[in-house]
């Protein structure tokens, strides 16, 4: 269920935390906010919904009953597993990734269509090498293993499986010999990547070769009366051209499932869950079942608030808490695309006085954020109070976070609350969580965002920090230097759109730094700020590179911010990777 047109993967921001040189922890785009809210919640835990996968909700028409078709990976602890799953996904069947040990019984609850082992960095005859629960190999349902997967098959089955005496890493070229089945379609020579340590020198009984290269003879084999395929390469990569075929092949081909996994699907059945969970809760509860939302601009939020609309309608009031340190024009769009275009309850909060008033004079980093966490949290409990009984709150908590580890879903929250030490909501202000979006990639948000009629400008958004322009004014901030700043940005954003490089960056932007220089102009002597533009390029923000912008490009964007930002005479291009350098200047 991907957008086709978007490559980058631009998963994840992350929000300071001093404590650490990497200075930073993963979160989703959104997570800034969300942490303020799930810190100040103070609760035990939060009351997520019980739901573990889509379709497993409350029964409802419409939609799929059952659920979507499911194959199941399990997680060896591949560097590619998520990749495995986004693969299947985009075959428009859904796709979880549990860890390699989950109980048979776990997995079975899921009905999958297909299992699927991914590869690991252990060779299976360690002691104490990650296995699966035997039962996988009971033959009920079709199983594909992949590299380590298929160590695993062999060895698990009977066969035997050495250290090999050569590694095989990177592109490798592989002869199919037995085309049915997994490799139906394809061509017999095919270029593949390979990444073992370990050789499958014998098969179990019942299986036969399918493919081999020069130094593994045994790349692919197979036991089709059981349902079991094994193959040594990595389909998932991109250097593996027709991975996506193979996959194909599998999934659709042999185990039957049903390529329902849609936006369109999705949002029916997600919907109704929604709407029979809060129905459910305001008839127990003689409530009214209001719900809110916290937008922050950014995608996941703006997504979720969308989906969690369209489930409740009005009872949904998005709170948007405008701090002042916004890029330009950020409340007219949010107010257009919510209010006007999608006809949401909006409460748009003025609270730029108050936040300008609490930083005035702070010039450290991390005393900003701390200062715009904290008073988020005043502002947000503030209007929330006003609303009444709230029930539920909206968040935008994305499948990655979900499956990063078992404390992901407070981990964000937990390292916000060392370092914002954000103040509590009062006990009644506790919410239960709707989070529609948690078993999506980012991807696969914004194509369900698109479908639900929200502009390509909002969904497609670069990712933009909680603490906004704040970390981006060197030193302190103030209504002035904010201005100069936002206009700055503003042209530096125009013209990456303009030069249609906006979606091939990772973030582009303006920094306002402390320095003034001078300069000339007309026939006089100037002595003003200099701007730095940013532009990186990077998968996930964890590490990035200075985008090699067109020379005209960066031209224009300084001959523009010179002529058209009053105080502003020289603009300078930051050419710094990350690491050693961060994205953000602060
Ligand atoms: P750095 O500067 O650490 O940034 O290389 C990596 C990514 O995280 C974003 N970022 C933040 N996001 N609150 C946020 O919500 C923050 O305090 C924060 N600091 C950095 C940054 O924009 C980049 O995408």
């Amino acid at each position: 269920m991907t957008d086709p047109k978007s490559d980058a993967r631009r998963g994840k921001t992350v929000h300071g935390d001093p404590a650490n040189a990497g200075h930073r922890v993963l979160a989703p785009d959104d997570a800034e906010v969300e942490a303020y809210l799930e810190t100040a919640l103070k609760a035990p835990g939060p009351d997520r919904s019980p739901d573990d996968r889509p379709g497993s909700g409350a029964p409802h028409q419409g939609a799929d009953p059952d659920g979507p078709d499911t194959v199941v990976i399990l997680d060896f602890g591949s560097q590619f597993a998520q990749l495995i799953a986004r693969r299947v996904r985009e075959l428009n069947v859904y796709s979880e990734l549990l860890p390699h040990d989950t109980p048979w019984a776990e997995i079975e609850r899921r009905r999958p269509r297909a299992v699927i082992l991914s590869g690991g960095p252990n060779s299976v005859y360690d002691t104490g090498a990650p296995m699966p629960d035997g039962a996988v190999w009971s033959g009920r349902i079709p199983v594909l293993g992949i590299c380590y997967g298929a160590q695993l098959m062999a060895r698990e089955l009977g066969g035997d499986v050495l250290a090999a005496g050569k590694r095989e890493y990177g592109p490798a070229s592989v002869t199919i010999t037995e085309e049915d089945g997994l490799f139906s379609g394809l061509d017999r020579e095919q270029p593949v990547w390979m990444s073992h340590g370990d050789s499958i020198t014998r098969l179990p009984q019942g299986f036969h070769a399918t493919a081999q290269t020069d130094s593994s003879p045994l790349a692919g084999f197979a036991d089709p009366s059981r349902g079991l395929y094994a193959i040594q390469f990595h389909p998932e990569v991109a250097h593996t051209p027709r991975g996506k075929e193979i996959l194909r092949n599998f999934v659709i081909g042999i185990a039957g499932a049903r390529a329902t996994w849609t936006p369109a699907n999705f949002i029916d059945s997600t919907v109704a869950e929604i709407r029979a969970r809060v129905d459910d809760h305001a008839r127990a509860t003689d409530s009214d079942g209001l719900v809110i939302c916290a937008l922050s601009g950014g995608v996941d939020s703006a997504v979720a608030a969308a989906l969690v609309h369209r489930a409740v309608g009005d009872r949904l009031t998005c709170i948007y808490v405008d701090h002042g340190l916004m890029r330009k024009r950020e409340s007219e769009l949010l107010r257009t695309t919510f209010e006007a275009n999608l006809g949401m309850r909006l409460v748009m909060v003025d609270a730029r006085q108050r936040f300008l008033e609490r930083l005035a004079g702070v010039e450290d980093p991390e005393q900003k954020r701390k200062i715009i966490g904290d008073e988020f949290i005043r502002v947000f409990e503030e209007e929330a109070t006003k609303l009444g009984r709230i029930d539920f709150l909206t968040q935008g908590t994305l499948y990655p976070d979900v499956i990063e580890s078992a404390t992901s879903e407070t981990k964000a929250a937990q390292k916000i609350k060392t370092h914002h030490n954000v103040g509590g909501l009062p006990a009644d202000l506790r919410f239960k969580l709707i989070e529609p979006l948690r078993y999506l990639f980012k991807d696969e948000v914004r194509a369900v965002g698109l479908e639900l009629g929200l502009p390509e400008a909002m969904v497609q958004r670069q990712p933009f920090p909680g603490p906004g322009l704040a970390i981006r004014i060197i030193g302190e901030v103030t209504a002035e230097r904010l201005d100069t700043l936002r206009d700055a940005d503003w042209i530096v954003i125009d013209e990456i759109k303009a030069a249609g490089l906006y979606r091939s960056v990772w973030q582009s932007f303006a920094i306002l730094t402390p320095v003034r220089s001078v300069g000339v102009m007309g026939d006089g002597r100037t002595y003003a700020n200099v701007v730095a533009i940013r532009a990186v390029t990077s998968d996930d923000g964890m590490t990035a590179d200075w985008a090699k912008l067109p020379y005209d490009v960066l031209g224009k964007i300084s001959s523009r911010i010179v002529n058209e930002v009053p105080g502003v005479n020289r603009v300078v291009y930051d050419i710094s990777s990350k690491p050693p350098a961060t994205i953000e200047w602060e």
